[in-house]
């Protein structure tokens, strides 16, 4: 079991920079990425479907013997969190981390003036998740905003330039006025926006990613459950997959994570 890889996944490049901190953090273990790319974006898409959707990915995972699954995508997170947890690690023994948590956790630690800012797919904000992450804390303000268009960009590969900018001044003037200290980046795909949303936010604002949290998440779990690759087993191979056509995605995929992506295959799950 401690050689099996990790399987995460999210609806397209996005779960790569939670991928990217699992690495940074447990360079030994091997990862195996599923990008559901012929299903995004997840965002706009009712919470049942992407619930369905995302099931389809993880059942893959579990067929392909992952010994844990991270959801990498907020969406999906809030969607089938509940579900998952029963499926894979009640039903098959495979633990499941998600992405919603432990950026909560985080932003919590962050703030000074307790006032958070949450920005996420439309899926995200609509289904409340982060309002719930936050509801047990006291005296905090949270306001959310979906910035939809958001994810359009990064799968196209675009995360500079006078459009981007121009939608980001937008989506994020009502989080501008409402004077946050901390902004969640609520959606995975977000961290590659960051030039940008700094910018547009003032870097007085602290951004925080869903990805580093998870990652300690992912190594907590695998030291308490005394499943960690072992030093010894070589360096590890991972593999990454597309859903959709797979040449642009690897493209853009290496552009973002480096060389380590190689070939990225195509999967139907
Ligand atoms: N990266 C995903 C998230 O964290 C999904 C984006 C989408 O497909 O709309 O929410």
């Amino acid at each position: 079991m401690d050689a099996a890889p990790i399987g995460i996944f999210d609806s397209g490049l996005g779960g790569l920079t939670v991928a990217r901190s699992v690495m940074d953090k447990l360079p030994n273990e091997r990862i195996i990425y599923i990008g559901d790319t012929a299903n995004t974006p997840y965002g706009p898409k009712p919470i049942a479907l992407v619930r369905e959707l995302a099931l389809n990915v993880m059942d893959e995972m579990a067929t392909r013997g992952v010994k844990m699954i991270v959801i990498a995508c907020n969406t999906a997170s809030a969607a089938v969190l509940r579900d998952a947890r029963e499926r894979y690690e009640v039903d098959a023994g495979i633990p499941v981390i998600e992405v919603i948590q432990p950026a909560a956790r985080r932003a919590v630690a962050a703030t000074s003036n307790r006032r958070i800012g949450v920005i996420g797919t439309e899926a995200t904000v609509l289904s409340r998740a982060y309002l719930d992450a936050f509801a047990a804390v006291p005296d905090l303000t949270v306001i959310q905003q979906a910035c939809p268009r958001f994810v359009d960009f990064v799968e196209a590969g675009v995360t500079t330039g006078q459009q981007l900018y121009d939608v980001a001044t937008q989506y994020l003037r009502p989080l501008k006025e409402a004077d946050i200290d901390t902004l969640v980046l609520g959606c995975t795909h977000y961290p590659l926006l960051t030039g940008v949303i700094s910018h547009v936010m003032d870097e007085q604002v602290t951004l925080v990613s869903s990805a580093e949290s998870t990652a300690n998440d992912v190594y907590a779990k695998l030291v308490d459950a005394d499943s960690l690759r072992s030093d010894s087993a070589g360096a590890p191979e991972h593999e990454f997959y597309g859903t959709g056509p797979v040449d642009e995605f690897g493209m853009l995929a290496r552009r973002f994570l480096g060389p380590v992506v190689g070939k990225v295959q195509h999967v139907e799950v």
